[in-house]
C-alpha cells in the first residue's frame, strides 16, 4: 500500500467508526487565503457533527459540514488545498506530508487523542489548556490547574498569540529552531514550546535571549524544572547576538528599536517566518518634520510615527524577500500595543525600496534605526 492509500484508509477507518477525531489540514498548495483549516468530528450523545475552522492571517471562520459530504470535503482538502494534514484519533495520531513533487509520506503515532464532545454554551476551546503545567510554575494557574482570576487576560493574550502563530508556522521540516528576542518573563516562549513539543509533538529548540540577567536565570530555572530540554535561555543584547540558522523568529514589545533590532537578526538568520509587536516608536518621532495641523497634537503624532515606523519596517521586510502583513492581534482591553508585523519568506516586493524613499521623503525622516541595520548585511 503507498503513504496515500495507507492515509485514506485510515480516513476510511475513522469515518466509518463512531468516535470523534480532529484533522489540522496546514502548508497551503497555492495561494488560498486561510493558512491551516481545523475540521472536528465531535460526538455528542452518541451523534456526530462536523465544523470547520478556517484561518487567515487575522481572522478565523467557523462553518458545519454536512456529514454527508464530508468524505469529499476532506479529499479535496488534502488533494486540492493543503500539503499537510495532521489526524487527532482514538485509533491513533497520524501525519501526511506530501510536497510539490509528489512525494507523499504517512506516519502513525501510537498516542491517541479523545475528541470530547462541545456545547455552543461551552468555554472557548484554547489551544493551551488551563492545566498545563508551564502556566502552574509561571504563577498564572493553581496547583489544581485552573488559572487565577487575575491572570485570565494573560491566559488569553497567550492563547491569541499561539491562535496567530499557528497560522504562520514556517514549512515542515525534523527540527525547528526558534528565537524569541526580548524574552522578558517569556510567558509566550513557555506557550510556544508547550505548545509545539508538546500539543503538536514537534521536535523544536526555543531558545529566549533577553539583556536582563534576573529573568535568564528565573526562565532557565522554570525551563529546567518543567524538563523542557530544549528550551533554553540566553543573556545577550539583540543587537549583539549571533543566531544560529533560524526558522521562526518572534519578538513581542521588545522596546523602541529592540524590535528593529529583533527584525535584523530575523533577516541575516534566514529566518522563514518573523513575528513582532513593536513596543513604543521613540526613534522615528524626533524626526518627523511634518509640522502641520494634524502633527501639532502630541498625540496624533505619536500615531503618525507608530505607522510610519511599521510601514517602513515592513517594507524592508519587503525589500529582502518576505510578504509582510501589518495586523491588531489583540484587542485594546489587553494592551494599547496591538500592532504585529508578521512576515513570511515567500516573495520580495520589487518596488518596497522605493516606497520607503517616498514615505522617508514625505515626513522628512533621514534615518530609519532597521534601515541602517541591513545596511551592514548589503
Ligand atoms: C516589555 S518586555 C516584553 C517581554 C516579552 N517579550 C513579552 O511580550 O511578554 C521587553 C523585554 O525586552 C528586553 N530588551 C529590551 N531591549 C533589549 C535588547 N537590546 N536586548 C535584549 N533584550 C532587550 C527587556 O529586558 C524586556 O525584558
Amino acid at each position: 500500500m503507498t503513504h496515500k492509500q495507507k492515509y485514506l484508509k485510515f480516513i476510511d477507518d475513522l469515518l466509518s467508526g463512531e468516535e470523534g477525531f480532529k484533522l489540522i489540514f496546514s502548508k497551503p498548495r497555492k495561494e488560498i487565503e486561510a493558512r491551516s483549516e481545523t475540521i472536528e468530528i465531535i460526538l455528542d450523545n452518541k451523534v456526530r457533527s462536523a465544523q470547520s475552522v478556517k484561518r487567515t492571517l487575522t481572522q478565523h471562520f467557523t462553518s458545519v459540514i454536512e456529514l454527508k459530504d464530508l468524505k469529499l470535503y476532506l479529499d479535496t482538502c488534502i488533494n486540492d488545498h493543503y500539503f499537510y494534514c495532521e489526524i487527532f484519533s482514538g485509533l491513533g495520531n497520524a501525519v501526511l506530508l506530501q510536497n510539490n513533487k509528489g512525494t507523499t509520506t504517512f506516519i502513525q503515532k501510537k498516542q491517541t487523542t479523545t475528541i470530547h464532545a462541545k456545547s455552543h454554551n461551552k468555554k472557548k476551546d484554547y489551544a493551551i489548556s488551563e492545566d498545563a503545567p508551564f502556566l502552574r510554575e509561571l504563577g498564572l494557574s493553581s496547583t489544581q490547574g485552573k488559572v487565577y482570576e487575575q491572570s485570565q487576560k494573560k491566559y488569553r493574550q497567550i492563547n491569541k498569540f499561539i491562535e496567530i502563530v499557528q497560522g504562520l508556522l514556517p514549512p515542515s521540516k525534523d527540527l525547528w529552531h526558534i528565537a524569541d528576542m526580548g524574552c522578558g518573563k517569556a510567558y509566550l516562549t513557555f506557550a510556544l514550546y508547550h505548545y509545539i513539543a508538546e500539543v503538536l509533538d514537534k521536535n523544536v529548540i526555543i531558545t529566549g535571549y533577553d539583556i536582563r540577567p534576573e529573568l535568564i536565570a528565573q526562565c532557565n530555572d522554570i525551563a529546567q524544572k518543567l524538563g523542557y530540554k530544549n528550551l533554553s535561555f540566553k543573556q545577550a543584547n539583540i543587537e549583539e547576538t549571533i543566531l544560529p540558522p533560524t526558522d521562526l523568529l518572534i519578538a513581542l514589545h521588545a522596546c523602541d528599536i529592540a524590535t528593529d533590532m529583533a527584525i535584523y537578526q530575523g533577516i541575516v538568520s534566514g529566518a522563514h517566518t518573523i513575528v513582532v509587536a513593536p513596543c513604543c516608536h521613540k526613534q522615528i518621532r524626533k524626526q518627523i518634520q511634518l509640522r502641520n495641523g494634524i502633527l501639532k497634537h502630541g498625540i496624533l503624532l505619536e500615531r503618525t510615527a507608530e505607522m510610519v515606523t511599521d510601514a517602513i519596517r515592513s517594507l524592508i521586510l519587503e525589500d529582502h524577500g518576505y510578504k509582510s502583513k501589518i495586523f491588531e492581534f489583540i484587542n485594546t482591553e489587553h494592551t494599547q500595543k496591538n500592532t504585529m508585523i508578521a512576515a513570511q519568506k515567500i516573495k520580495r516586493n520589487e518596488n518596497a525600496a522605493i516606497e520607503i524613499k517616498d514615505i522617508k521623503e514625505n515626513y522628512g525622516i533621514h534615518f530609519h534605526y532597521l534601515e541602517k541595520l541591513v545596511e551592514k548585511s548589503y
